[in-house]
């Protein structure tokens, strides 16, 4: 289905002048059967490496891909520009949409069915039955899931450790005793805090470390509000604090991608973040496993907080039926799942692809992955918007921003505050 000229122009010049006032870059590759508009929050340098994979993959089938990058981690930005493309009738051909949020979207009516391709592709058996379960709405397959990213993680600059003469840390009071010796050697101990975002991230792996995979689903998955109330949740919130004090006061604002760099270059000792940072650092030109260790976050408990980007195909756009197929079937080839997942800092979802040339991090994220799907103890992360849906994420993320801005709250008072407002925004989405 080859849409006329003018329509292309108008994608491609909406795209520009949005790229434009935003300042994402937007980038069209020349081909002729088809144009497909992909709207996400890959802008770091490692991001938009990834996403060339695909629109350069694309062209060379002939297939134009409109990278339409609106930045801001975790996607809050992004989100808001669908809801506005919606409103000028400017939909994309595919936009990044995970966890719940798949399903309401489905609802709208507004997403298209790619069950031809899935099938073709034997979606079902090439994927982890949870990934494949949450890319379905009503029996139809709606999206396409990229990768498996891991939350909770430390990226630890070594030299810095070695400098400040701490361990590898193994469990919580060695965690802190890492840092205090970092900010004795002068050296920031923590790259975080810029934004409520980051915070959440931080948080989320905290709570896993602390409580393990059924405290977990019960809090967040199922908002238990005893779970959400309970001591555990409090202990969670007074690590945070702790963390806290050990990250630059005057870090806000400050992106994920940069802080990264912080602990790339040794300015700061360690980063508590999703292996999204892994891509990062591989394009900064260290190597993950060598120059900067990953550890799981250290707590009582063992666990994978799982992530898993995906891309929800919509109806009423001016992108291209055939372009938009290209691009989910793409998605999931072994070529993409290497090439995309090696630059990106995650696994592959596609089962079976070879991790032959992957660094040592990725390697122990898949066998952690593998043990944790045996043991019962891989959750999807709330804080990446796998558990719940768009209200009952914001109410949780906002009990965390404030205790975090406000230091006299106390952790049990946040735990408490967590379960009320959690428990209020489900309701008020059920209405
Ligand atoms: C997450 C996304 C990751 C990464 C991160 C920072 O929501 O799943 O792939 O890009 O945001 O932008």
């Amino acid at each position: 289905m080859k849409k006329t000229g003018w329509l292309r122009t108008s994608v491609v010049a909406s795209v520009s002048a949005a790229a434009l006032t935003m300042g994402m870059s937007a980038t069209a590759v020349a081909a002729d059967k088809g144009t497909v508009s992909v709207l996400n929050w890959w802008t770091s340098g490692s991001e938009a490496k990834s996403m060339h994979v695909l629109q350069q993959m694309l062209a060379d089938q002939g297939y134009k891909m409109v990278n339409d990058a609106v930045s801001g981690g975790g996607g809050s930005n992004a989100r808001t520009v669908l809801k506005s493309r919606i409103q000028s009738d400017n939909l994309p051909g595919a936009a990044q949409i995970k966890g719940p949020e798949i399903q309401q979207w489905c609802q709208t009516g507004l997403t298209q069915n790619i069950d031809s391709v899935a099938k073709a592709g034997n979606w079902s058996k090439i994927l982890p039955g949870p990934i494949a379960k949450g890319m379905q709405c009503d029996g139809h397959w709606v999206a396409v899931p990229f990768n498996i990213h891991r939350i909770n993680w430390l990226w630890i600059n070594k030299a810095a450790m070695k400098k400040a003469g701490a361990d590898m840390p193994t469990d919580w009071p060695s965690f802190v005793d890492a840092l205090k010796k970092l900010k004795a050697a002068g050296i920031t101990p923590i790259a975080g805090g810029g934004d409520n975002w980051q915070v959440a991230t931080e948080f989320d792996a905290i709570a896993m470390a602390t409580g393990g995979a059924d405290f977990y689903r019960k809090a967040f998955v199922d908002l238990n509000a005893e779970a959400l109330s309970s001591d555990t949740m409090a202990k969670a919130f007074s690590r945070l604090r702790t963390i806290q004090k050990y990250e630059d006061p005057n870090g806000t604002g400050l992106s994920w991608n940069h802080d990264t760099g912080l602990v790339v270059k040794g300015q700061a000792g360690i980063q508590i973040m999703g292996d999204w940072a892994k891509g990062e650092i591989t394009n900064a030109g260290s190597t993950p496993g060598n120059e900067i260790a990953c550890i799981a976050m250290p707590g009582e408990h063992d666990g994978f907080i799982y992530n898993a980007d995906s891309f929800e195909i919509f109806s009423h756009t001016k992108s291209d039926k055939a372009a938009q197929d290209a691009f989910a079937k793409t998605a999931l080839s072994p070529k993409f799942q290497r090439k995309f997942n090696m630059a990106k800092g995650s696994i592959p979802v596609r089962e079976g692809v070879s991790l032959k040339g992957f660094d040592a991090c990725a390697k122990k994220s898949e066998k952690d992955f593998k043990q944790a799907e045996k043991n019962n103890a891989l959750v999807p992360s709330f804080s990446q918007d796998m558990a719940e849906s768009g209200a009952v994420k914001g109410a949780i993320f906002d009990v965390i921003a404030r205790f975090y801005n406000d230091k006299s709250m106390t952790p049990e008072a946040a735990a408490k505050q967590m379960a009320s407002q959690a428990k209020q925004a489900h309701m008020m989405s059920q209405m």
